[in-house]
């Protein structure tokens, strides 16, 4: 096979095709997986299932200090668990969307979850990890760092795609709900989404999500060969 060992790096905004590119990226190189993005998404549904306000960062700090959130690193099958109960469905779901910009901004939530990916990574041969902060702030020794964009109404056009919407209304919902997050998330103070200062930029917007992995694995195959 490819023989690739390191650490790949995949962060960007929603939307662009991200989850894709990386779990096939994944595959192409035999390597592990960690949705961090289902992490702060499993925080939510804790909170959620609390009755606590997202947007009481105290009262989120302490329901997600004390819940056992469990995301499995394996390409083809995802797990996502929260106090022993599969949420992997949940956590796609609008309220925990709505909400899970809140949680993710709380400091103390991010240096649980990033201590936990650190861990979680720290054995594998080879491995890919999606997010936001991923170059910048959990691997920044990573071997290769990826950031991935894509043109505002490309991905509205894709979400809309994901979830069988069509009307322009609906797309430009869908647009400024993307804006909205993007800017909550580039903004923030703790960790925002931003590339890494040696993240190689990815466009999608012209790519489809096989040409984007194909561009993505031979990035990969470079640094390790260069490197
Ligand atoms: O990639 P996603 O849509 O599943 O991410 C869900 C939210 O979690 C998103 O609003 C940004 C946040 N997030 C983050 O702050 N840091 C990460 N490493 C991953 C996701």
């Amino acid at each position: 096979m490819s023989g690739f060992r390191g650490q790949v790096t995949l962060d960007g905004p929603s939307g662009t095709g991200k989850s894709s590119v990386a779990r096939g990226v994944a595959a192409r190189l035999g390597a592990a997986y960690l949705d961090t993005g289902a992490m702060y998404r499993a925080a939510t549904v804790a909170v959620l299932t609390a009755g606590a306000d997202p947007a009481d960062a105290e009262a989120v700090a302490r329901v997600v200090a004390a819940a056992r959130i469990e995301v499995g690193t394996d390409a083809a099958t995802e797990t996502v668990l929260v106090d022993g109960v599969d949420v992997a469905e949940r956590i796609r779901g609008a309220e925990v969307t709505r909400a899970v910009s809140a949680v993710s901004a709380v400091p103390a939530v991010r240096r649980q979850l990033v201590d936990q990916q650190r861990a979680l990574v720290a054995g594998a041969d080879a491995v890919v990890v999606e997010g936001r902060d991923i170059g910048t702030v959990v691997l920044p020794d990573a071997t290769v760092k990826i950031y991935l964009t894509a043109a505002p109404e490309a991905r509205a056009q894709r979400r809309a795609a994901q979830l069988g919407l069509s009307a322009p209304a609906e797309i430009a919902e869908l647009a400024a709900d993307l804006r909205r997050r993007d800017e909550f998330d580039s903004s923030r103070a703790d960790s925002p989404l931003r590339p890494a200062a040696d993240a190689i930029v990815v466009d999608s917007t012209e790519l489809d999500q096989q040409g984007v992995v194909a561009r993505v694995v031979t990035l990969a195959r470079e640094a390790v060969s260069v490197g």
